[in-house]
């Protein structure tokens, strides 16, 4: 018997969906916002594998477009990206955002990773390990002015504003804090971190400042300091809600049409048969569910496209399965084998998020592992 003919990809034939990361979009917004904020450095956030979209594509995209000054949550993703730098880009500053793992030490010095000190106990650490290296080491400060998540709180400021010599044995790159609500540009709490913030650096030695994420720069320039660290933003996140988007959308997102078939009242859809048709009704079932980071609270509330027309989510959300109601499309563009847009030029990841109850940022790091990834430009 002849063989079926192959399809010119056949890693994308086999995958439920296919989802595009436009590296291009990438670079424009961190153009975009290194515009917004006139001569001030912009460094990128990639922790979580660059929000989901691949750090491994999306940093060397970003040391294109000028980047030199990298976030990481924890040690692993900064040695990923320090390899992933190895053979090009010498210069390139990574900082380690959660602080000095205790017991990791060797991997910061080994790999050049600075850490974040979030507590006078992870400075002393850190001023340990440099006096036992017998040399200086850089690290970033973090003074909290209002998260109460990490960073130095207000006792701890007092002490170390009383006695800099907390800080010898360090070179001190940066004091940084982060803002709770840069997002609500009307919060009066923006300007009392900022206000803090501002009295905070004036206690410590001097040393270059950064307050900014991607909201913050957005605030203006009292916020931007000498470096803004814009994570979710470069992946197309909205950093002014409620206003229009100035930035591009980065991820597309297409689900293959698995199987279509017409139900009348009064069948249901799905687990716990939460959608029940009230008339003639076409569905199309598609190859992804929550195991590919589709949210379940998506259920009965996501929407897609086919062809620009808009089609819900029909029933629960479930693992590997996804049913939408295509009453409205033509036959001929809902059919096995075509596709539903899941994220789009006209459907970005933040309105997903406020369909799923959350935020685009949840979207982004929840894009499943078996989805068929491509890379545009870059
Ligand atoms: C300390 C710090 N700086 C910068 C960022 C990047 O924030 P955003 O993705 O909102 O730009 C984060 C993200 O959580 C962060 O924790």
């Amino acid at each position: 018997m002849a063989s079926p003919a192959r399809p010119p990809d056949p890693a994308a034939a086999r995958a439920g969906a296919l989802l595009t990361v436009d590296l291009d979009a990438v670079q424009a917004n961190y153009r975009r916002l290194a515009r917004e904020l006139g001569g001030v450095a912009c460094a990128g956030a990639v922790k979580a594998d660059a929000y989901g979209l691949g750090m491994a594509r999306v940093a060397p995209a970003l040391v294109a477009a000028g980047a030199r000054c990298f976030f990481v949550a924890l040690p692993d993703e900064g040695i990923a990206l320090r390899r992933i730098f190895a053979q090009t880009v010498a210069d390139a500053e990574i900082y380690v955002l959660n602080g000095p793992m205790r017991g990791a030490e060797a991997d910061y010095l080994a790999h050049g990773l600075i850490p974040v000190l979030n507590s006078l106990d992870d400075l002393d650490h850190w001023r340990a390990v440099a006096a036992a290296q017998d040399r200086p080491l850089a690290a970033v400060l973090h003074v909290d002015t209002g998260m109460n998540r990490l960073g130095l709180p207000r006792d701890e400021l007092d002490v170390l504003a009383g006695d800099h010599g907390r800080l010898e044995g360090l070179e001190l790159r940066y004091v940084l804090s982060h803002l709770a609500c840069a997002e609500d540009a009307a919060n009066p709490m923006n300007a009392r971190q900022l206000a803090d913030f501002r009295a905070a650096v004036g206690r410590l030695p001097p040393a270059p400042a950064s307050l900014a994420n991607s909201s913050g720069i957005f605030l203006g320039a009292d916020y931007h300091f000498d470096l803004a660290r814009p994570g979710a933003a470069l992946s197309g996140v909205n950093p002014t809600p409620g206003q229009a988007n100035p930035l591009r959308q980065v991820v597309r997102l297409h689900w293959k049409i698995l199987q279509v078939r017409e139900i009348d009242a009064p069948q249901a859809v799905g687990y716990g048969a939460t959608f029940r048709a009230t008339g003639p009704t076409r569905l199309a079932t598609v190859a992804v569910g929550y195991a590919d980071g589709y949210l379940r609270s998506l259920s009965n509330r996501g929407m897609g496209h086919i062809g620009g027309v808009q089609v819900p989510v029909v029933g629960r959300v479930s693992m590997d399965l996804v049913t939408f109601d295509v009453s409205s499309v033509p036959a001929d563009l809902a059919r096995p084998g075509a596709t539903i847009d899941l994220l789009d030029a006209d459907l970005g990841v933040d309105e997903v998020g406020a369909r799923a109850g959350s935020v685009g940022y949840e979207i982004l790091t929840a894009l499943g592992r078996r989805y068929h990834r491509s890379y545009l430009g870059g």
